[in-house]
């Protein structure tokens, strides 16, 4: 049988997230009071083991996948890619036959999406994205965990994105599709999102609006995201920092969103950058159940891949 691999949130489709997000809030809420390191109850990964590869920096995405894989029965792996043979030169292809061998599914973390493709091509265990340049599905599967778990549902829900069109905003606009929700993105000229997502997640029923003044972004938002400027191992400079300065998420462009609105970041934060002060530790932040969401959101995925759900 074909491994399932989890490259974008399409690979799941609309029902499989949906399942992934209904795992995340219940199993979330039957081990509350538990210590982290306790395994759940009914142990669905145990014996499972884990391989992480990272190419690039990670501090939520190894913590929550090693947490998750933990809680869920399984134990992890985790491969600096530098200090591997993949960092010397051995190609992907025989890279993923031989963990295929040794492991029961990869997450990798990596640059070009390419290279994504080419390790689930050749593995025959599953392979999740633990983000790319391209995108970073495990992040929006707990980001749409935290806004219903604040009570927002998600079709119809106004999202307005502030700054760099990067591999978050690819999922988010993926998300929309699946799940029919409004994307506003506030991105200057130069600096969009990828224009397959945004007419793949047309084609599935989500609106999407590109806005080049922040203020008819956010105005009436329920929920308003922002990220880095410089995404990891992309060009930054003077004239990209000048061009997103006008949709910094600061207070002022926080009151035009909607009563109750709700600000996320996936984290790190540049805080004076793409968000203030004023807005990450204000009323409407959630950025730190977002960022516990990820373990929860994380094992929904794992036992997703492995036919669970
Ligand atoms: N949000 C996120 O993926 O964080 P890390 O880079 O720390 O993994
Ligand atoms: N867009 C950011 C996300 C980090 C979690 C990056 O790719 O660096």
């Amino acid at each position: 049988m074909m491994a399932r691999h989890f490259l974008n949130l399409s690979d799941a489709g609309g029902d499989g997230v949906a399942s992934m997000l209904n795992e995340a809030i219940a199993r979330k809420a039957a081990r509350a009071g538990y210590p982290e390191g306790r395994v759940d109850a009914d142990a669905p990964l145990k014996d499972r083991v884990l391989a992480m590869i990272f190419e690039k920096n990670s501090t939520r995405t190894r913590v929550s996948f090693d947490m998750a894989i933990r809680q869920l029965g399984g134990s992890a792996i985790i491969l600096e890619a530098g200090s591997t043979q993949l960092g010397r030169g051995e190609s992907i292809a025989d890279t993923a036959r031989v963990l295929s061998r040794m492991v029961d599914a990869i997450m990798i973390r990596t640059d070009d999406h390419a290279k994504i493709e080419a390790l689930a091509e050749y593995a025959s265990v599953p392979v999740i994205n633990g983000l790319t340049d391209l995108s970073h599905p495990c992040q929006i599967v707990a980001d749409l965990q935290t806004v219903i778990e604040y009570g927002k549902a998600l079709p119809r829900l106004e999202l307005a994105w502030l700054g760099d069109g990067n591999n978050v905003l690819n999922s988010i606009v993926e998300a929309a599709g699946l799940m029919k929700f409004n994307v506003r993105i506030g991105v200057p000229e130069g600096y969009d999102c990828d224009a397959g997502f945004i007419d793949r997640a047309r084609a599935a029923g989500g609106q999407i609006r590109v806005e080049r003044d922040p203020v008819a972004a956010v105005r009436g938002a329920d929920i308003v995201v922002t990220d880095t400027w410089v995404s990891m191992g992309q060009p930054g400079g003077e004239a990209k920092i000048a061009a997103m300065t006008p949709y910094q998420v600061n207070e002022a462009l926080m009151a035009q969103a909607a009563p109750g609105a709700l600000f996320l970041h996936c984290l790190p934060a540049h805080r004076g950058e793409e968000v203030t002060d004023g807005v990450i530790d204000g009323p409407g932040s959630v950025v730190w159940d977002e960022a516990e969401n990820r373990i929860h959101a994380q094992k929904a995925v794992l036992r997703w891949v492995f036919g669970q759900l």
